[in-house]
């Protein structure tokens, strides 16, 4: 599958089966994660992989992540991130993001489903995983095996046409 037909493959899943995702294919998704680029090369952002009832129980406190069996709470790390000298614009949630696109992308290769979530509650993330004060918890990445084609939502058919979104040499 080329990238193009990946992209357009992918789309929010909303109904995950009772199935664990295999060892080597999380291995997989993480090792896309790991080779995400980022700004300077800094790499500041941690992952925390929870897949335990009980973890999967304290993310529910702050996000409904649709009963996956997987997610990846993605955090960026304060300490580390690039910023800007013009402005002091922080690359925090774009290396966060990028990272997260990665897994993403790499989950639906596997012939994963997933959802990007950032409707929670960080202040209940941060307590229930003790996060330490350097470490922002900006996306989760809910992973599982689609329910079927009830899973998807139409919102992914939804875009705005090409030349509506880029134009050439002057917005
Ligand atoms: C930054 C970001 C935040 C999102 N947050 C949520 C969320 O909290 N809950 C949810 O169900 N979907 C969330 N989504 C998924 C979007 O709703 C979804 O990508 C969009 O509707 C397009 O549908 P598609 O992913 O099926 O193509 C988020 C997506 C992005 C990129």
């Amino acid at each position: 599958m080329d990238f193009l037909e990946l992209a357009k493959k992918r789309c929010s899943i909303r109904a995950y089966m009772d199935r664990k995702v295999e060892p080597e294919k999380l291995e997989q998704i993480l090792e896309a994660a790991r080779v995400a680029p980022t700004a300077k090369n800094l790499q500041p952002v941690k992952l925390l992989v929870v897949q335990s009832e009980e973890g999967l129980e304290k993310v529910g406190k702050a996000a409904n992540i649709y009963g996956a069996p997987l997610a990846v709470v993605v955090c960026a790390d304060h300490d580390r991130a690039w910023t800007r000298p013009f402005d002091g614009k922080r690359s925090t949630d774009i290396d966060a993001a990028i990272l997260t696109d990665h897994m993403m992308l790499e989950a639906t290769s596997l012939g994963l489903g997933s959802v990007w979530i950032c409707f929670f509650k960080p202040d209940v993330l941060r307590e229930e995983f003790a996060l330490p004060e350097n470490l922002e918890p900006v996306n989760i990445l809910a992973v599982g095996y689609s329910a079927g084609e009830h899973a998807k939502s139409d919102r992914h058919r939804v875009r705005v046409p090409l030349d509506q979104l880029a134009a050439y040499e002057k917005l």
